[in-house]
């Protein structure tokens, strides 16, 4: 290492032919351990016992190289500014390597416990709140609240000003609910008063559904206002919270919101694969009225399973370590310094963009704290964009429906610093200067 002028035991990769070897490179801590050996389980078996990262045949070895380890291989560490999975800490990323776990002996029910605990703090409700923990993406979340709010021959009232309000009354009409929809352009926020009429309009509708945080453009809704109405004629509301829960000011106690659906890789900095609904007692309630419409997104079995300490299926384990490790990260960081880092990170990217002539397209006053979509720069296609800025080791998002050919998105959501953030605008400034 000395010679090399490598400090770092965990930037050594160790080719090894014989398990003592890859024993040693383990206990030295070594980032990479490659085994050699002919073909055939008789010359493998004891390299792949031992635990090398992969057992391969020497001739392979520069193929491996270059998919795996060279600094040009394709597939690398970028910094990802699309809106999740978002980047993680190391920590949460070890997080995940726990230990083998059964979800029907205690240990597993004590993590599901405290994670729930974690979460019921950070979203600000008491202990009479349920959480029922999926293993899916945001969506399997989404889905399972939407079809578990809406009693038999009675309505759902979508707010709909982006892809997320549309995907929910897609998942809606598909399972037979009948849905009124209060629409608005996708850079304007939904109008309370509108919800309102539409409440008084159609006396059958049992819920109402709305977009906190409408990634689609970065654009906030009301969504207090919107259940405040709703709360006076006794509406409950579901909220899709799913890239904001953690970053953005949510309030749930008392509020008439009685559902809300979220996962563990957005704002909450944990991995893809698990993904929550926290539920007030009135809308426990509510699901016991509701007939299931499906066997997976059933709310009702989940709450009964979570009584019991456990899910009705194999949990994603992986993620739940991954959200337990970042709970605990956001609870020493605290969630008013996650907020001041998500609005400074994002002010550095107003801030900067507007000095390349790029203004984002929501209004100040309605942005999020971490997603922008802004008009893509003079002469330049989104490909064009998004692959420059890859080969600079950022990952830029599209836009989205008619937007996708004159816009793109930057996100912030993760383990990122402001300073990292403003590697990202030079680098633009740099493509486009
Ligand atoms: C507001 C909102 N709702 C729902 C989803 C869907 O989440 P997933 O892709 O994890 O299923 C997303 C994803 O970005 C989102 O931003």
């Amino acid at each position: 290492m000395a010679y090399a002028g490598v400090q770092d035991v965990r930037k050594v990769g160790v080719l090894a032919a014989h398990p003592d070897s890859v024993l040693a490179a383990q206990r030295a801590g070594c980032g990479a351990i490659v085994a050699l050996a002919d073909e055939g389980v008789a010359a493998r078996w004891p390299l792949i016992v031992a635990q090398a990262d992969v057992v391969i045949a020497p001739e392979e070895f520069a193929a491996l190289d270059k998919e795996r380890y060279s600094a040009t291989r394709a597939h690398r560490q970028r910094v990802l500014l699309n809106p999740g999975p978002s980047v993680v800490s190391d920590r949460v990323h070890r997080a995940i390597g726990g230990p083998d776990l059964c979800h029907r002996e205690p240990e597993y029910s004590d993590i599901l416990e405290r994670v729930r605990a974690k979460l019921l703090d950070v979203a600000g409700v008491g202990d009479d709140w349920a959480m029922a923990m999926l293993a899916g993406s945001g969506t399997s979340a989404l889905e399972s609240m939407v079809l578990s709010s809406v009693r038999p021959g009675k309505k759902l009232l979508v707010c709909r000003n982006g892809v997320y309000g549309d995907r929910a009354a897609k998942i809606a009409e598909r399972a037979g609910v009948e849905v009124v929809n209060v629409p608005a352009s996708d850079l304007t926020p939904i109008d309370p008063a509108a919800v309102a009429a539409a409440l008084d309009a159609n006396p059958d509708i049992d819920a109402v559904f709305v977009v906190h945080h409408e990634t689609t453009t970065g654009l906030l809704n009301p969504v207090q206002a919107i259940a405040k109405e709703a709360d006076k004629r006794g509406v409950l509301v579901a909220v899709d919270a799913i890239s904001s829960l953690g970053a953005e000011d949510l309030e749930l106690r008392d509020t008439g919101i009685d559902m809300v659906a979220s996962t563990s890789n957005k704002c909450l900095h944990g991995l893809p694969g698990a993904a929550f609904v926290l539920i007030s007692p009135r809308g426990q309630r509510r699901i016991e009225e509701v007939p299931p419409k499906t066997l997976y997104f059933d709310l009702a079995a989940y709450l009964a399973a979570q009584k019991k300490r456990t899910v009705p299926f194999t949990p994603a384990i992986p993620a739940l370590y991954s959200l337990d490790a970042a709970l605990d990260e956001l609870m020493e960081e605290t969630l008013a310094h996650r907020k001041e880092l998500y609005a400074a990170r994002m002010d550095a990217v107003d801030r900067d963009l507007a000095g390349l002539g790029l203004t984002a397209r929501v209004a100040p006053e309605h942005r999020s704290r971490c997603v922008r979509s802004f008009p893509l720069p003079e002469g330049y296609d989104y490909d064009t964009l998004h692959d420059q800025l890859k080969d600079r080791g950022y990952i830029v998002y599209a836009g989205l429906g008619d937007a996708a050919k004159t816009t793109f998105r930057v996100c912030a959501l993760g383990s990122m610093t402001v300073e990292g953030m403003e590697g990202f605008t030079a680098a633009l400034a740099e493509v486009v200067g």
